[in-house]
């Protein structure tokens, strides 16, 4: 059934003139884990995501309803809005709700998504950016606005959810653009966007199929270390952030593990640096090096990957159809990307299967997503 139908019905409003918006998912390229270390990154928003179809409603709440979930989510804006594990997904966007200044009210809000959730796509980012796009009451298409709203997004993760996770995910949902990645410098929040032309490659997403939850999982202690190695280095010689450390710098940590989180994160910094000279020159081989370089210090020095993730990456990396492969996102499972020669795709895909599930237990699965724009407004009073 398409999005209005569904509207109508679960609102029980048969002809109600509805709103068309649409979020994207994202996949981060390259450059993990260091956009809260003050580094470049380099993701792109995907073109599948989060559509919503948005009515009128008579009284003051907010009703939102999403098609992957049994309970709808009620916002009423005379309550007090506090995070509560039963409310599951919702949290999100109350949370967002909780700190727009002037929110709308009065909404019906109908939401289907082609994302896989909690698979290090940005599902979440993506529901946060769409409800604050819904419901900003001073909604404009400029850079302004833009950042505001993923600067919220960041806040309803870090204040709201719980998450110590950076800027990355609600930027390049609000920011993409179709065909190009963004260079994002999570320092000063400048960007650049950066044409990605794959030739005769695709990117392909392979989601491990294992569920995380990142505020459950070792996210924050990474953030931890991180600022740890900060401290340690800046009381030796003055840098802003830690993407700013040299290799060398690292005489300054004692600590193994902390040492070897600084590594990966003063090495990725240049890999994505090397990646944009790479692309721009139109070199995928080495940009294909750049990500199996990322991924190996990822597993070694960040230790976020885990065998699920390894599994996929290795065997991708093995075929020769496949010039780069690495994990993306967070980690400890979610999703991996791996850039392979568009006409050898099938073949990639059932080998990879075969021996993921040999090794452990289930699926993978695939998806072959464009790279396109970030949230946007689909259209308007829609008659169906
Ligand atoms: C998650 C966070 C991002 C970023 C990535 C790792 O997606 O939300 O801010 O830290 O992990 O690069």
């Amino acid at each position: 059934m398409n999005i209005v139908d569904s509207y109508r019905r679960y609102f029980d409003e048969p002809s109600q003139k509805v709103q068309l918006y649409f979020a994207p998912g994202r996949v981060n390229l390259i450059g993990e884990h260091i956009d809260y270390n003050g580094g470049n990154v380099f993701p792109a928003a995907l073109s599948i995501g989060i559509t919503a179809a948005v009515g009128k409603r008579n009284d003051d709440l907010i009703v939102i309803k999403s098609e992957s979930f049994e309970n709808e989510v009620v916002i009423d804006p005379k309550e007090k809005i506090e995070f509560d594990q039963k409310y599951g997904w919702g949290n999100y966007a109350r949370g967002m709700y909780k700190f727009i200044e002037n929110p709308k009210k009065s909404l019906n809000i109908y939401l289907k998504s082609n994302l896989p959730d909690g698979a290090g796509l940005s599902s979440s980012a993506s529901l946060e950016m769409i409800i604050g796009y819904i419901i900003s009451s001073e909604r404009k298409n400029n850079d302004d606005f833009k950042k505001r709203l993923s600067l919220l997004g960041k806040k309803v993760e870090n204040e709201f959810i719980g998450v110590q996770s950076g800027i990355m995910d609600q930027f390049s949902i609000v920011f993409g653009k179709k065909d190009h990645g963004i260079l994002l410098d999570t320092h000063s929040l400048n960007y650049e966007y950066v044409p990605v032309f794959l030739k005769n490659y695709k990117l392909v997403i392979i989601n491990t199929n294992k569920k995380r939850e990142l505020s459950g999982s070792s996210y924050n202690e990474r953030k931890y270390q991180c600022e740890k190695a900060f401290e340690l280095i800046n009381s030796k010689k003055d840098i802003n952030n830690l993407c700013e450390a040299s290799i060398d710098d690292l005489k300054y940590i004692k600590d193994p593990i902390i040492r070897k989180r600084a590594k990966h994160v003063i090495t990725e910094e240049k890999r994505v640096l090397e990646s944009i000279e790479v692309l721009k020159k139109g070199d995928l081989k080495k940009f294909g090096e750049l990500l199996n370089q990322s991924h190996k210090s990822l597993k070694e020095d960040f230790e976020v990957t885990g065998i699920e993730l390894d599994t996929i990456v290795n065997s991708s990396q093995k075929q020769e159809s496949c010039i780069g492969a690495r994990m993306t996102g967070a980690g400890f499972g979610g999703c991996a990307i791996a850039l392979v020669k568009e006409d050898e795709i099938e073949n990639f895909e059932r080998n990879i299967s075969k021996e993921y599930f040999e090794k452990i237990g289930y699926k993978p699965s695939f998806y072959i997503s464009n790279i396109n724009d970030g949230v946007k407004k689909l259209g308007g009073d829609i008659d169906g």
